[in-house]
């Protein structure tokens, strides 16, 4: 194992990465930040120096930090955020390998910019060397306005609308803004070159498809070529004819490893990132896209082909919005069946709720989760002892069984889907479907179930996972759209504390508490 170090400055720049300049927030002036790449076994070790003047966190999605809870990056849960001017350095092994990523966790910060991927390669894995080359391709929904502008609009009292609206689709942060439209000002440019794949016939590339949205659920094509899907979330997956798809569904945070295979005649094909104008339960599962359809597009440039623009025709969307692909194309490559007895269970219901100033927000079990940023919850107990003392507000739920089995119930009483991720584990997705009685869910699978860390709820459905309590620390389980992070829709999971409280803090860990505080003593 090796320890690959890197040093990340995060600092404001203004870019236009779809044509329209705004100030984006940078790692060392770069959007979407710099790829961390790495062997299994080996320790990522980052320095990140804050100047964006204000605090953030990094977040590597997907990581287990098995350990090392203390850098899973998440403000108020497992870290005090580093403050301005300052540095902290996340330091952890790869026990894992596959497709992840990394993005700030400290408000909505990651939608302004901070997002970057981490891939993790494993030459015992089934597909290590199955294709010639490999891509990183990510793909996003992209604002014109700051955060500090549109979550303000979001959390106004009273309102109940929509999620702010993206500007652009952007495929590895390049997108094309129409620049004639009336808001895109004089300092527009239209001819921003799509994202680009040169490719040689006859040869295979792996597409590692990483969606850094903050809210969007994208269908994914490739025109003339289908996707062989091979990894789901860090975990390779069996090579059938299911596996083989020309319409990739893929929500907020959620990734895929696909192989394509270029026997195509040989010219220029559209990669596209559609998303479905709406994703809420409709009659009969019909589609029913608007004119205001939102298309990301980039190119896959096969060798000799001349530099016109594509040609190709997309395929039709013929699944349904906003749902997960089908469990068949992703099972995983091993086999690996859940424990049948479970130890903890937690039902969620997911409801959305004016508080006592008038804000909707969403709830979990009827609370609004709120952070505090300056008394991370791990380290309450690693002082503690316990996790008695949590506010209700902290939607915290212990479990302190050795050998558990957690199993979660997540019931969607709104007509809107929500992609789920948990941190510190993939879990087994043991049933989703419509209708929210607990008493009445879909049959639940626990034969050859599908394994990931990021699972779609559906609308007025449910959702089943289970996983092993083999990690204890404080584990954070929400919804992904950013926007409902920001109104609450987070719970924490606070796995074996009387086990996690014989863990030593490191002073670095400690030490950044005492700057943020001083940092926010200063302010007042
Ligand atoms: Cu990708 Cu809690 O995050
Ligand atoms: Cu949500």
């Amino acid at each position: 194992p090796t320890t690959r170090s890197y040093e990340f400055e995060l600092r404001k720049e203004n870019l236009s990465p779809d044509g329209f300049e705004r100030t984006v927030w940078t790692v060392n002036g770069q959007y979407p930040g710099p790829l961390i790449q790495a062997n299994k076994g080996d320790r990522i070790v980052f320095k990140v120096t804050n100047n964006f003047g204000e605090p953030a966190t990094i977040h590597s999605h997907g990581i287990f930090q098995r350990g090392t809870n203390w850098y899973d990056g998440v403000p108020g849960q497992t870290q005090c955020p580093i403050p301005d001017k300052k540095s902290f350095t996340y330091n952890y092994t790869l026990t894992q390998s596959g497709t992840y990523w990394y993005h700030s966790h400290f408000l909505a910060q990651y939608v302004d910019g901070l997002v970057g991927p981490l891939i993790v390669h494993d030459s015992e894995d089934y597909y290590f060397n199955n294709c010639d080359e490999e891509y990183v391709l990510t793909i996003s929904d992209w604002y014109h306005d700051p955060t500090s502008v549109l979550l303000p609009l979001r959390m106004a009292p009273g309102y109940t609308g929509l999620n702010p609206v993206p500007d652009s689709i952007l495929i590895s942060g390049a997108g094309q803004y129409n620049c004639s439209s009336p808001a895109a000002g004089s300092n527009c440019n239209s001819n921003v070159t799509p994202a680009t794949y040169n490719v040689q016939k006859g040869k295979k590339y792996r597409f590692r498809i990483i969606n850094t949205s903050a809210y969007a659920f994208f269908f994914f094509t490739i025109d003339n070529h289908s996707l062989k899907v091979i990894e789901v979330d860090g975990v390779s997956v069996k090579d059938t004819d299911s596996s083989i798809v020309n319409v990739l569904p893929i929500h907020c945070a959620q990734r895929y490893s696909v192989v394509v295979n270029c026997d195509q005649p040989i010219a220029n094909y559209f990669i596209r990132a559609v998303i479905p104008d709406q994703c809420v339960p409709r009659p009969n599962n019909t589609i029913n896209y608007n004119s205001s359809l939102t298309n990301g597009t980039g190119i896959l440039h096969y060798d000799g082909a001349d530099s016109n623009k594509p040609t190709s025709t997309p395929y039709s969307f013929d699944l349904p919005p906003c749902e997960d692909l089908n469990a068949d194309a992703i099972r995983p490559y091993e086999d690996s069946k859940p424990p049948v007895d479970v130890t903890d269970e937690f039902v969620f219901n997911v409801t959305f709720a004016p508080d006592d100033k008038n804000v909707s927000t969403f709830r979990i079990n009827n609370s609004s989760f709120v952070a505090v940023f300056n008394n991370p919850s791990n380290q309450r107990i690693l002082e503690t002892g316990g996790f008695s003392d949590f506010e209700v507000s902290q939607n915290a739920y212990g479990y302190d069984h050795s050998e558990g089995c957690v199993q979660i119930i997540l019931l969607n009483s709104l007509r809107t889907d929500h992609p789920f991720h948990l941190h510190g584990h993939a879990f087994w997705l043991i049933a989703s479907g419509p209708g929210i009685d607990p008493k009445n869910l879909s049959t639940f699978n626990l034969e050859n179930p599908v394994i990931r860390d990021t699972a779609v709820v559906p609308p007025q459905g449910h959702l089943v996972i289970r996983y092993l309590a083999d990690n204890p620390g404080v584990w954070a389980f929400h919804c992904h759209i950013e926007w409902h992070v920001e109104l609450g829709m987070v719970a924490q999971l606070i796995e074996r504390p009387t086990e996690f409280s014989k863990e030593t803090l490191p002073d670095d860990v400690k030490e950044l508490c005492v700057e943020y505080n001083n940092s926010v003593n200063k302010k007042r």
